[in-house]
């Protein structure tokens, strides 16, 4: 069976530059040779820094489930999905959380991994172990790259994904 990346960046929907959770992203599929999927807000996060802040904190927050524009059914074809997001106030972002509540992860493992720039997953991975068990999955050992460092980072993964 296959394996699945999907990843949400924040800086990918803003700018021309490629967001480092992206850079992270297609390097986990193309060393994995995984799908790659983006997991995309259905109403973006503003350009603005403040505004994207104080929006993300709110949802974090609240732990609120905004929607997400959604291109996948079902993980039937995927044992292994590999989750990335930004950290955001050292948990993650809850359109990440969406993507988890729209699927049945029965079975399925859940590799998680961020970027970040201190302090690693934060809570992140403690709070999706509980989601994705919730959604009949097993979350495993994740790993978390800093910004500085996605250019660089392959070795790293390559060990993580052994
Ligand atoms: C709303 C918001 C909150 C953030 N909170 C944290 C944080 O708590 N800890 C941290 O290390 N980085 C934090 N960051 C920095 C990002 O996690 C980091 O820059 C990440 O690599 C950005 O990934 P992206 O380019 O894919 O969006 C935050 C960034 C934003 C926009």
């Amino acid at each position: 069976m296959g394996s699945l990346v999907a990843y949400f960046s924040y800086e990918e929907q803003n700018s021309a530059k490629k967001g480092n959770t992206t850079v992270v992203a297609e390097k986990i599929a193309a060393i994995t040779g995984s799908d790659i999927m983006r997991i995309e807000p259905k109403e973006r996060y503003s350009s603005d820094y403040d505004e994207c802040c104080r929006r993300a904190k709110a949802e974090i927050d609240g732990n609120l489930r905004p929607e997400i524009i959604s291109h996948l059914q079902t993980l039937d074809a995927y044992d292994t999905i590999y989750i990335g997001f930004p950290i955001w106030y050292r948990s993650y972002p809850r359109v990440i959380a969406t993507f988890i509540d729209s699927l049945d992860f029965t079975g399925k493992k859940v590799r998680p991994f961020c970027t970040n720039e201190e302090g690693a997953f934060g809570m992140a991975a403690m709070e999706l172990e509980s989601l994705v068990k919730r959604h009949g999955g097993e979350l495993e050992q994740g790993i978390a790259i800093k910004g500085q460092d996605v250019a660089t980072c392959d070795d790293a993964i390559r060990r993580w994904v052994k």
